[in-house]
């Protein structure tokens, strides 16, 4: 199904962000029903947030980012550390903070996550609706936590197939982490609200096994991949080893041993 967005301009809101100039502006609410969804800014903590909303079950629901509140923060302060999963998968035990290409960045948890336990990170999104949200939360938490967010946490908007495969032998990450989506085993409420609203955004990923023999060729250190527990490996390749986690499987691709 086609989807349809539009960008809901309120007085007093800032403008459309630059990777939204294409959507139409609608300043009647009552338009916003001749579309799937729309994106306007929100006041959050007396912040304007970008927002997207879409109907669900008959409700309006809304999403917008933020590395500095909830979640995200939350394991950043309670978290496991150097001790976690994906920190194990991309081999931070060993005392390394590695540069790492995140080329499915989406809502940016797993990047903000990487870079809290200090690795430096680049994004790279292609929806230029999912990296508008990002564009939107880095720039606040860049202004609140600018030690963390301020450098080192780089978002670039286009297709990783491409913006890999361009890069110089002095641009390549130590790590390509990826983790695309992935149908849900059930369809039921269990899946979240913010994973629907992004599902309308961006669909499927179909062309993500492919992502896997241009990640490898462009890692120095190692590959990660996040799928979940049921899924099968990417492109059917069999990675050097997996790390269970709840729901989660991390399978790792090493190509070289970190000293
Ligand atoms: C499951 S989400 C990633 C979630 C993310 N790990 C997080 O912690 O929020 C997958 C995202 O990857 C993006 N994506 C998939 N294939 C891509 C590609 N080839 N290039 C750039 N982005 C891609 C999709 O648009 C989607 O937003």
């Amino acid at each position: 199904m086609t989807q349809s967005f539009a960008f809901y301009s309120s007085p007093d809101s800032p403008n459309s962000p630059s990777l939204l100039s294409e959507l139409p502006t609608v300043t009647d609410s009552v338009e916003l029903d001749n579309y799937s969804g729309f994106f306007s800014y929100q006041i959050v903590h007396e912040d304007p947030c970008l927002t997207f909303s879409a109907m669900l079950d008959g409700k309006l629901s809304s999403f917008h980012l933020d590395f500095t509140q909830g979640k995200v923060a939350y394991r950043r302060q309670h978290g496991g550390g150097r001790k976690q999963h994906i920190a194990k998968a991309c081999g931070l035990k060993h005392n390394w903070t590695p540069n790492i290409i995140d080329a499915t960045a989406g809502l940016g948890r797993d990047a903000a996550e990487l870079r809290s336990l200090g690795c430096s990170m680049r994004l790279i999104e292609r929806s230029p609706f999912v990296a508008s949200l990002l564009e939107d939360a880095i720039n606040r938490a860049a202004e609140a936590n600018p030690e963390l967010f301020g450098s080192n946490f780089e978002l670039f908007q286009g297709q990783s197939l491409e913006l890999i495969r361009r890069l110089s032998q002095e641009q390549q990450p130590d790590i390509i982490y990826l983790d695309p989506m992935f149908p849900p085993r059930n369809k039921s409420a269990a899946v979240k609200k913010e994973m629907r609203l992004v599902k309308l955004l961006v669909g499927n990923d179909p062309d993500a096994d492919e992502l896997l023999p241009i990640a490898l060729d462009n890692a120095k250190y190692r590959v990660v991949v996040k799928r979940p527990s049921y899924a099968p490996y990417l492109n059917e390749m069999k990675p050097s080893m997996s790390i269970e986690s709840k729901g989660n499987r991390f399978d790792v691709y090493v190509l070289k041993g970190i000293n």
